[in-house]
């Protein structure tokens, strides 16, 4: 064998035998990651189970498009927020990515799905190459998870996990993970683009051959870099995103890619001592603990998928003691705050120039969309003015560089869900289209 680094672009599989700040091919920066790659002949040619599967794989004649008019069998996980997200539940045949941040809960939430299916007659084998059988096991226990139908095997040998699936033909498989992944028949070390690469056409090769579902799940950090999950989105039926702040309860799962569904959903649980929990009223959620006319407070619905949130915004000016007044945010983008804060200057009669401010969105979600402008300004101006907004209310809407309120997407599906919960109130550019209007008559 004959080994030889590369260097490989993160985003479009550029090679080049230096490592380069740029890739000429798609312009990213700082996108290259090291790799190793066998120049000679494989050692073991021949064996291959991933070839030998590729050439079992029937050969396929052309056939009608609507020929396969029978949808193919799904598996209920008994989670009906997952099966939602899913399309209606695991497909047989398929292979799905689960990817997330260490730590945030893939073991948790797969070990709880193979236990559903397991109380369904359905025989499970789950491969982990990260936690030993023991602490397998102690999970399972502390996810209450009794039944005889799962079996557990460290293993991170790709040939042995195949030969493991052949033979004790289960009706649903895990994967955990791919990066410790590697196989006999690929050079570099597990967790390489090669090595990910290999294993996973190798698993998607087998998922379809044996009609057996197929988990796997991959790690990624915060900025999608390590080798692996971005690289092998293409290769996997399903992606699904597992997200959330480790140190709140909230975890959101979106699937970025479905080839069974659709990818705008989002499904919501909580992190609890017994594992994960569906959660389905979100907003309670994220509204648990508020403090009833609060000054600083204001709240908002966003859009996740397709469904609405109401979730509260909290802001805090606090008179500057050195220096640059500080503007910090927890959840929302701070170049927008940087906006919000020049509007309020220069349209909203309010002085920041010697205030720090702060923003947090409660709860630890994440938010993108400029619905929430409205109420990030409301609520620092409510701060400023230490005057809290009447109760009940709700501001959605996005702010324009001249200090016009402006409309946002689906506003009936926020509106009906602020209503549901009972606030009502609802301020947006239906009744002010200046923020200095609406804060004079909201913050006094
Ligand atoms: P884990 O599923 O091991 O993360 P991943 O596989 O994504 O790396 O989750 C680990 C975290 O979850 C750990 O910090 C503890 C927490 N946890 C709970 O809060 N409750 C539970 O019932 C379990 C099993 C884990
Ligand atoms: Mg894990």
């Amino acid at each position: 064998m004959k080994l030889k680094t590369i260097y490989l672009c993160k985003t479009c599989q550029y090679e080049t035998p230096k490592w380069l700040g740029r890739c000429p091919e798609c312009q990213a920066w700082d996108s290259f990651i090291e790799d190793v790659v066998n120049v000679g002949k494989p050692e073991n040619e021949g064996k291959k189970p991933a070839a030998r599967i590729q050439r079992n794989l029937p050969t396929t004649k052309p056939a009608l498009l609507t020929s396969f008019a029978n949808p193919k069998a799904r598996i209920s996980t008994k989670m009906s927020e997952l099966d939602l997200l899913l399309g209606g539940g695991i497909v047989e045949g398929s292979l799905t990515l689960l990817s997330g941040e260490p730590g945030i809960g893939k073991s948790t939430i797969t070990l709880q799905i193979c236990g559903n299916l397991a109380t369904q007659n359905k025989h499970v084998l789950y491969l982990s190459g990260e936690e030993s059988v023991e602490q397998l096991s102690l999970r399972a226990h502390r996810l209450g998870i009794t039944s005889e139908n799962i079996h557990i095997h460290t293993e991170n040998n790709l040939e042995n996990i195949l030969s493991n699936i052949e033979e004790q033909k289960p009706d649903f498989v895990v994967v955990d993970s791919i990066q410790v992944l590697s196989s006999d028949e690929m050079s570099g070390a597990a967790g390489s683009v090669n090595q990910v690469r290999f294993c996973t056409e190798a698993l998607m090769h087998a998922a379809k051959l044996w009609n057996r579902p197929i988990l796997l799940i991959g790690h990624v950090t915060k900025e999608g870099t390590l080798a692996g999950p971005r690289t092998l989105e293409h290769l996997v039926d399903t992606v699904l995103y597992i997200e959330g702040d480790r140190y709140h309860d909230l975890r959101m799962l979106r699937s970025t890619k479905n080839r069974f569904g659709s990818t705008n959903e989002v499904a919501v649980f909580e992190m609890k001592e017994k594992g994960l929990k569906e959660v389905t009223n979100p907003s309670e959620l994220f509204l648990n603990g508020r403090i009833e006319n609060a000054i600083g407070s204001c709240l908002t619905a966003t859009i996740e998928g397709t469904r609405p949130f109401i979730i509260e915004i909290q802001a805090l000016t606090s008179l500057t003691n050195f220096g640059y007044p500080k503007r910090s945010t927890n959840g929302f983008d701070a170049n927008r705050l940087q906006m919000i804060i020049a509007v309020l200057q220069e349209h909203g009669h309010i002085n920041l120039t010697n205030q720090d401010v702060y923003v947090n969105i409660v709860g630890g979600m994440n938010i993108e969309e400029p619905a929430a402008d409205l109420a990030v300004a409301l609520a620092i101006a409510s701060s400023y003015k230490k005057k809290p907004l009447p109760p009940s209310t709700i501001a959605i809407g996005e702010m324009g560089l001249s200090g016009e309120i402006r409309n946002i997407t689906q506003a009936e599906k926020r509106e009906k869900e602020a209503k549901k919960l009972g606030f009502t109130q609802i301020i947006s550019p239906k009744n002010y289209t200046k923020i200095e209007k609406a804060i004079q008559a909201l913050v006094k």
